[in-house]
């Protein structure tokens, strides 16, 4: 039995929260995709967790992994594990022996990157999280990567490097002409120091019995009956195949990747529920278009810094300001067709409360036609011009309150908002949040309890 979390916009919709809630009825929680480039808050009782590598289920107790779709970088991993035991939890996290490693060097070679782009002045930075995410994939997909498994193989891991090492080094010197000896970036390129530190970081995993046959092991745990939850991380948008490229992350957020980031057979994840995060207006953090993007006027601007103060949209990984819109639904059509949601979760309607207006995109108009989802390119996307519905605004209330009295004291226009998305997404809403705590969502369906 599988539930899948996934975010249907651009990241940051309250994935975390969401498998907090309903990881209470997991027994194991499973990241298939990404790396420590997500940030995912959980609030219990007030305390706030904030959670990169290490599944959100953490907080709940439950075995978390790593799956061979992630991308794992094991310092960040080791600190993340300290900051959460400090923090009085004992996390039990397996890291998939086929998972990649992010080494120094790709967290070198995604500043460098970035850098060129944004010197060349064709727009071209993405506003990556700097974590090394895209160059660990590309190592991944040209097949000089370094997995997991390789760090437990002093012989392996040295060949991998030799190779690995001296092929960054040259493109670092002869294409972008930086000479590394004069940097503080020397250090990542140096195979011997490398293979020794992550050397000892292998002894440490298998010292610490953290790392797994992801795939077998989830078979096993499925065939025993076991509730498997799949935590997305990033969105749909941000996917690279269904995503708005190459304003992207190097993976696939989409539901599709559970089943080949994790080894899970896809008629398993298949009989499973797939649930969208929803936040019940736009956020994003990074480059690329934003058709409903509050910017053009300073009632706008205005309005934007009010969501973004109330709503704390601030990056968890980096601390940038999130840009912020109106709901797009033309966007969450297309996720909702590329994950097949079979639910919905609706956050954030707390923070649209008190507002003078509220808009949401129903359509876009592109080349005087209207549409009902997005282009393929973002330089068609650039161009569509929304178009929107008005909705009645709700008051501010004691959002608490309501959680506790659940779904019928919700504000009427309130209601009438989340049955337009239902409606238009052919998906029920499941959970509605009214605020970060875990006692903040407003359960209307868990979807183990649907689940196959
Ligand atoms: P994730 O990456 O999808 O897990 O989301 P983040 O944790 O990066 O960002 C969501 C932020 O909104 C966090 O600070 C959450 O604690 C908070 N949050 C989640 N759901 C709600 C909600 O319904 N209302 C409010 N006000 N905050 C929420
Ligand atoms: P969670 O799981 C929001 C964005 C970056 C950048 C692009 C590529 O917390 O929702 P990357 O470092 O992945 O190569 O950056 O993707 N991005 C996110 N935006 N939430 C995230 O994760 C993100 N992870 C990456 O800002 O635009
Ligand atoms: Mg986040």
């Amino acid at each position: 039995m599988t539930v899948t979390i996934v975010g249907s916009q651009l990241g940051d919709e309250g994935k975390g929260a969401l498998v907090d809630r309903w990881g209470g009825d997991a027994d194991v929680v499973v990241r298939y995709q990404g790396g420590d480039n997500a940030g995912h808050t959980v609030v219990e009782g007030g305390t706030e967790y904030k959670l990169s590598l290490v599944p959100s289920g953490a907080v709940r107790d439950k075995v978390g992994i790593l799956g061979n779709g992630c991308v794992v970088n094991p310092r960040t991993l080791f600190d993340e594990l300290d900051t959460l035991r400090e923090q009085g939890l004992d996390p039990d996290v397996r890291v998939a022996r086929r998972a990649h490693v992010i080494l120094p060097y790709h967290r070198v070679l995604d500043g460098i990157e970035e850098e060129a782009k944004a010197d060349d002045d064709a727009g071209q930075e993405v506003g990556t999280t700097g974590r090394g995410i895209g160059p660990t994939y590309e190592d991944k997909a040209g097949r000089r990567g370094v997995r997991v498994a390789d760090l437990l193989d002093a012989a392996a891991l040295r060949e991998k490097l030799e190779y690995a090492v001296p092929h960054h080094r040259a493109i670092v010197e002869d294409v972008y002409g930086i000479d590394l000896e004069a940097t503080d970036r020397a250090e990542a390129f140096d195979v011997d120091a490398l293979h020794e530190e992550f050397v000892a970081i292998g002894e440490r995993l298998v010292e610490e019995g953290m790392t797994v046959n992801c795939s077998d092991f989830l078979y096993r745990r499925s065939k025993a009956g076991d509730r498997i939850m799949f935590e997305g991380a990033q969105g749909t948008h941000i996917d690279i195949d269904h995503g708005n490229y190459p304003f992207v992350t190097s993976s696939n957020p989409t539901a599709g990747a559970s089943a080949v980031g994790s080894g899970l057979g896809v008629t398993t994840v298949g009989k499973g529920e797939v649930v969208g995060i929803v936040k019940a207006y736009l956020s994003r953090v990074g480059s690329g278009p934003l058709p409903t993007e509050l910017d053009n006027t300073d009632e706008e601007e205005e309005l934007a810094d009010f969501i973004r103060e109330k709503g704390g949209e601030f990056g968890t990984v980096t601390g940038r300001p999130r840009r912020i819109g109106w709901l797009d639904v033309p966007m969450l059509r297309h996720s909702a067709r590329v994950n097949g949601f079979t639910g919905l979760a609706v956050n954030h309607v707390d923070v649209l409360a008190g507002l003078e207006e509220l808009k949401v995109c129903h359509a876009y108009e592109l080349d005087g036609e209207e549409r009902d989802t997005v282009p393929t390119t973002t330089e068609r996307w650039n161009r569509c011009e929304p178009v929107y519905k008005e909705f009645e605004t709700w008051e501010e209330v004691d959002w608490s309150a309501v959680a506790a009295e659940g779904y019928e004291a919700l504000p009427e226009a309130t209601k009438t908002y989340l049955d337009y998305l239902a409606e238009e997404l052919d998906a029920p809403v499941y959970a509605v949040g009214v605020g970060p705590d875990r006692e903040e969502t407003i359960e209307l369906a868990n979807p183990f309890e649907k689940s196959g």
